[in-house]
């Protein structure tokens, strides 16, 4: 079933790398990477550099932004327009990484706007969910994520539910050197599909792409995509090195 979704590895930066560490990375892994089109390969940089990088990008590398307000314009000191992502051709957007949730306020509902938003702009939105800690220990891990899917994918037709990748990202995972074991991470990401099910049927749910992030290593990417329901992976820290990108790539194909 896996084989017909295009993997898809994908770095996400956060809050790390310069203009120059980040041109050498992507010369790198341009240098580097096999030609293929069987694995879809994005980094997330901080914005200030989207253009640069979406100017350097070369064949096979995506460039997306890491976060996006839901209006095209207006007095919100700081934020980003969708509009200036499809100016300079970005063709990604995280949304509602669990960071943005947990340092800045955003919720289910604005998470909706947002991959309305990228819709309508032509990005491709990155939808991330996972649950705390607390809420796996409580078993409530399920009861939090049909929350973040139903509130998040809310008036989202299927059509357009197509056009989006999600990301499962426990948030006991990321940065800690933890991971869900290949097993939970699969099974969870089935519930999550089932979920999408639940709104647009199967047909639908078995082609949304979703990804596992949360301390993804070269080590256990194999192990991770192997399984049924894994189509790839987000990543952070192992994605800031061209060389261990690169390694998660060759893994995945
Ligand atoms: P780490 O791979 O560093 O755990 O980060 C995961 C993540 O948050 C990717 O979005």
């Amino acid at each position: 079933m896996s084989s017909s979704r295009k993997k898809v590895i994908a770095g996400n930066w956060k809050m790390n790398l310069t203009l120059d560490n980040a041109l050498s990375f992507i010369y790198e892994v341009n240098e580097n990477l096999p030609s293929n089109d069987r694995v879809e390969t994005i980094i997330f940089p901080q914005s200030p550099i989207l253009s640069e990088l979406v100017n350097n990008q070369g064949k096979d590398l995506k460039i997306g932004a890491q976060n996006m307000h839901y209006l095209e314009s207006g007095a919100y000191t700081g934020e980003i327009s969708p509009a200036i992502l499809k100016d300079l051709k970005v063709s990604y957007v995280l949304i509602g990484h669990s960071e943005r949730r947990q340092y800045y306020n955003e919720t289910n509902e604005s998470v909706n706007l947002k991959i309305k938003a990228a819709i309508k702009y032509d990005l491709i939105p990155v939808f991330c969910v996972g649950e705390l800690l607390e809420s796996r220990e409580k078993g409530s891990t399920n009861i939090v994520l049909a929350n973040q899917i139903y509130k998040g994918l809310k008036d989202i037709s299927a059509e357009d539910a197509l056009k989006i990748i999600v990301a499962y990202e426990p948030v006991w995972a990321i940065g800690t050197g933890k991971t869900a074991t290949s097993t939970e991470a699969n099974d969870t990401i089935k519930s999550i599909r089932n979920m999408i099910s639940k709104l647009y049927g199967k047909d639908v749910s078995s082609k949304v792409r979703i990804l596992y992030g949360g301390s993804v290593n070269a080590n256990n990417v194999v192990e991770l995509l192997s399984q049924s329901d894994i189509d790839g992976a987000l990543v952070g820290g192992a994605s800031l090195k061209s060389a261990s990108f690169i390694k998660l790539v060759e893994a995945a194909l």
